[in-house]
């Protein structure tokens, strides 16, 4: 790879200091023309403005060109002839691409890499206890662990196109066990090891998969959860058959149950380190992840293997800038969306070096993320606005006695960053010359939809800016459900048409499929979120305008959470909204009718805090309880959460019109007693 100057360089508004395209000869390699698949190129984007606008271009002019020239940055076992087949209609959605290709994700991960970075590190591991050596996961062991793990789960009859669900801490053997199911052409759900019992006994009934895998306990801030004892108390919920594969991590006491539990490393000492991989469609599915909706239960998002593939590996490369040797790091945990594309398949399929942290920002201290990235010389740094926020708390000195040269690009996902947090994270953590890119997408989408590209595009604190290549973003009136044509428009944000790395169904409920994201705005693909565009064209994502929430970059529906307190014997009935909180964006509130014979009281408050927690996960626990002798109700018994949003957002001046209100007195009430005044 030749040196560059970097085009990254910010100045102290964001504003990169050169949009000047890097000299020509570096240039060729930059965007390739024709992307050749073996060996992967990991040739750098450094993309500049002009580079961008012509790419978007054609992207947008001749998908089917566009997306048959960068199909190939992977590898095929059968090439594909048909690029893309796609429609967002309200009455025939579906979404096809490279539909008649076949491969296999894990080759793609790791095998098609082996001759020429067999020793190279694929995963660096750095553990929650800082004093426990980190390791360096080089491709050859990669390839030998998975080939392993894929062997133990064959062993153990998993087959093409089963579920298998893994609830695990982010340990290596998290990222060996998703691509061991890749390898096998199985599906993986994986499930954050922060859910309940009772969470993850629903995701594995809903996948119906019949194995399971943890480990015993899961270390974290210095904390050991019982992982193992979690998943005991799941499979109480599930089918006689589902058995349970356990990792061993801490090597602490388990309850064992013959003939259902397995130790890994007992099979695994006997497994063969070569697997043959399966050959998959480009559209059969590579995992469901479950995610909160607006109403109900979660949905399983359904993604597929080459258009994701294909989607993570390129936004990866071109949002980070990743070039030849660099050392990624995304602070997300695998049991998310962010943690599928931006630690382990984006990375790997493009051959290169990510982090997998097993702790928390503040343990031991609020140094953490930084001591990580002097350790491990880290280029890219990906995490969330939370998080700065947490750290911004701190003295900035846990930040500046650590040395950060190597940092290059800042990434920031999950929510808006407010300016402050943005500011921050430029002057103190970048020192001014790494640009941030503020990434917005969902677990839908599969990868990135809109950012910013280091070095092409001007940045904005708190504006995730331009479109990713092949995304179409409108912004829609939602009354009328026109399309604001305007350069400068707000309204709700929805997708003209479809990306490689869209989710194509939620598992088992294809229905729900078009009537949550492509009825209300017929002929687009729905966020769920607000936008802004400004006079530059670029976006500005405002926040969820549904029932879902986003509490510390977690998103959850509040109707998750209602449910969960209305099953408490002393609820009778329970309204949960989103308030503006410092740390966390958005704090859980929730109005809570009791039953006629139940006391409101502080220990009732607290009884129900830990119930929510209990049956959801820690991340759910209410931040605010109110008593509310009644919810504001339309006559014909619909919550009025519009009501309840403003009087907990404390601005009761501006309630609109209650006189639709079935008994309008319960405002006052609300009011009187509410939470933040
Ligand atoms: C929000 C996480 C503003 C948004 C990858 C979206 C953001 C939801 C951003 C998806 C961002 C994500 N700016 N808002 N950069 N990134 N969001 O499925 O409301 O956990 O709809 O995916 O997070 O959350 P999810």
């Amino acid at each position: 790879m030749p040196s560059h100057s970097p085009p990254w360089a910010v100045n102290a508004e964001g504003v990169p200091r050169s949009l000047s395209p890097p000299p020509k000869q570096e240039r060729e390699g930059e965007m390739p023309k024709d992307i050749h698949n073996t060996p992967p190129l990991l040739a750098g984007a450094h993309a500049d403005t002009e580079t961008y606008n012509a790419m978007y271009e054609a992207s947008i002019s001749d998908p089917e060109g566009f997306w048959a020239e960068h199909g190939k940055r992977i590898d095929w076992i059968k090439p594909f002839t048909k690029v893309k087949d796609t429609s967002f209609a309200h009455d025939d959605v579906h979404v096809k691409w490279f539909e008649d290709g076949t491969l296999n994700v894990a080759e793609n991960c790791i095998d098609r890499h082996l001759a020429t970075r067999g020793d190279q590190t694929a995963i660096i591991f750095e553990p929650d206890d800082p004093n426990e050596p980190a390791q360096n996961i080089t491709y050859q062991q990669l390839s030998d662990e998975v080939g392993k793990f894929a062997n133990v789960l064959k062993d153990l009859g998993v087959k093409q196109g089963d579920r298998v669900v893994l609830y695990l801490p982010m340990i290596p053997a998290a990222a060996y066990a998703m691509l061991a199911c890749a390898r096998l052409g199985a599906v993986h759900s994986v499930v954050f090891a922060g859910f309940s019992p009772d969470a993850l006994a629903s995701r594995i009934n809903d996948s119906g998969a019949k194995i399971v895998i943890t480990s015993d306990g899961a270390p974290r801030g210095g904390r050991v959860t019982d992982l193992k004892g979690n998943v005991d108390k799941a499979l109480l919920h599930c089918d006689d058959h589902v058995k349970c594969l356990v990792v061993k991590r801490t090597g602490q006491q388990v309850t064992w149950q013959e003939n259902r539990d397995i130790w890994y490393d007992e099979m695994a000492a006997s497994a063969s380190t070569f697997c043959h991989a399966a050959e998959v469609g480009a559209e059969d599915p590579l995992f469901i992840l479950y995610t909160s909706g607006s109403t109900g239960k979660p949905k399983g998002v359904v993604h597929t293997s080459g258009g994701y593939l294909v989607y993570a590996g390129m936004t990866h490369q071109y949002t980070f800038d990743y070039q030849e040797n660099d050392v990624f790091w995304c602070t997300a945990d695998v049991g998310w969306v962010t943690g599928h594309s931006y630690i382990v398949y984006g990375p790997l399929v493009n051959g290169a070096t990510t982090v997998m942290f097993e702790g928390v920002p503040t343990y031991p201290d609020a140094g953490r993320f930084w001591a990580v990235c002097e350790k491990h010389k880290v280029n890219q740094f990906y995490t969330a606005p939370t998080a700065i926020r947490l750290l911004m708390g701190q003295s900035d000195d846990f930040v500046t006695k650590y040395d950060l040269s190597d940092l290059k690009v800042l990434g920031s996902v999950g929510e808006p960053i407010n300016p402050e947090a943005w500011n921050w994270y430029n002057e103190v953590v970048g020192k001014g010359k790494c640009p941030i890119v503020d990434t917005f997408w969902q677990t839908e989408t599969g990868g990135h939809l809109i950012t910013a590209l280091p070095g092409a595009t001007k940045l904005k604190p708190g504006a995730a800016t331009k479109p990713f290549f092949g995304v179409q973003p409108v912004i829609l009136d939602p009354q009328s459900g026109e399309e604001i044509t305007t350069v400068e428009a707000e309204g709700v944000l929805c997708m003209k048409d479809a990306w490689p790395g869209i989710m194509r169904t939620l598992w088992g409920d294809a229905d729900r499929f078009v009537s949550a994201y492509f009825a209300d705005y017929k002929g687009y693909y729905f966020t769920g979120d607000g936008c802004r565009r400004d006079a530059d064209g670029d976006y500005w994502i405002t926040g969820r305008v549904d029932d879902v929430i986003n509490v510390s970059g977690h998103r959850m529906g509040t109707a998750e959470v209602e449910s969960a307190l209305v099953a408490h014997e002393k609820v009778a009935e329970a309204a949960v909204v989103g308030y503006p909180h410092e740390l966390k964006g958005q704090g859980i509130y929730c109005y809570v009718t009791l039953m006629s014979d139940a006391d409101p009281s502080d220990e009732l408050v607290k009884e129900l805090q830990a119930w929510v927690r209990k049956e959801i996960g820690p991340i759910a626990k209410p931040d605010v309880i109110q008593w509310a002798p009644g919810l504001p109700k339309t006559r014909s018994g619909k919550i009025m959460r519009r009501i309840l949003r403003k009087i907990a957002e404390n601005e009761v001046d501006g309630l609109g019109d209650t006189s639709t209100l079935a008994d309008p007195s319960v405002v006052d009430d609300l009011i009187a007693n509410r939470a933040v005044k």
